[in-house]
């Protein structure tokens, strides 16, 4: 799983995009009291706790201790797993299997598949959205071009952002039956003038990865440059999000 330093304070202020997207999932969710359901890449747990409301046991799953200190100090009573989305294992399967906004992370996409499959009984449920073909491609375009003209370097995402025809194999493969799927723009607004600013600080850690400390900034106020002409309208920033999201089934 790729390593972030996550700044756990603007994902949960600048950035609650996240988790506000991520409650449209609940309703496919339709979680059930008794139910034991897995979220995996929980963040700093608000998802988690909501879906735990309907009086399902929920248990909240991410690669960042620092993202479940939060989620434990907010939500002391729930259980919080440390473990990458492409390494775990539970003795008692689950009902159920939510995620978002997490797998386009996970490099070991098929590793994140063969978990998930076992974690869940025959018949459970998989609800899952992540970052879909061609997710943030033109603020990563502004930003690769951005380096190479300040630096000469090539740099690679390293997201894994792939579409219905490339997913679905891998998840039939693994013992999934795929009952709904979905590819779309999800234009979503960035908070503030330094908006794009703050999104490229926060989420483009791999494309700068490499950059010296003191390329970033100038690489960063270069691409926000080129970004305005698309992505700043009426006075708001937009990040070109695209959402794959899959409603399945473990045969
Ligand atoms: C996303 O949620 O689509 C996303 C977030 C950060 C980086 C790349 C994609």
């Amino acid at each position: 799983m790729t390593i972030n330093n996550w700044n756990t304070t603007l994902y949960d202020g600048k950035h609650n995009f996240v988790t506000k997207y991520g409650e449209d999932l609940l309703g496919l969710l339709n979680a059930q009291a008794g139910e034991r359901i897995l979220d995996v890449g929980c963040g700093t747990g608000h998802l988690t706790a909501k879906i735990a409301e309907s009086g399902a046991t929920v248990i909240g799953l991410d690669n960042s201790a620092e993202m479940l200190l939060k989620a434990q100090a907010a939500y002391p009573h729930m259980t919080w797993v440390n473990a990458s989305a492409s390494n775990f294992s539970f003795d008692q399967p689950f009902d159920a299997l939510y995620s978002n906004a997490t797998l386009h992370w996970v490099s070991d996409a098929e590793g994140a598949v063969r978990c998930m499959a076992a974690a869940l009984k025959t018949g459970g449920r998989l609800v899952i959205e992540f970052g879909g073909k061609h997710n943030v491609g033109i603020i990563a375009n502004a930003v690769r071009q951005a380096i190479k003209t300040q630096t000469e370097q090539d740099s690679q995402h390293g997201w894994f952002f792939p579409s219905v025809g490339e997913y679905a194999p891998l998840l039939e493969k693994h013992g999934f039956e795929i009952n709904a799927a979905w590819l779309f723009d999800r234009p979503t607004k960035l908070e503030g003038e330094d908006g794009m600013t703050n999104w490229i600080r926060m989420f483009s850690g791999g494309l700068l990865r490499g950059l010296a400390a003191e390329a970033i900034e100038p690489v960063i106020a270069a691409a926000v440059q080129q970004l305005r002409a698309t992505q700043y309208i009426d006075g708001i920033w937009y990040a070109d999000y695209r959402r794959l999201r899959v409603v399945g089934r473990r045969n």
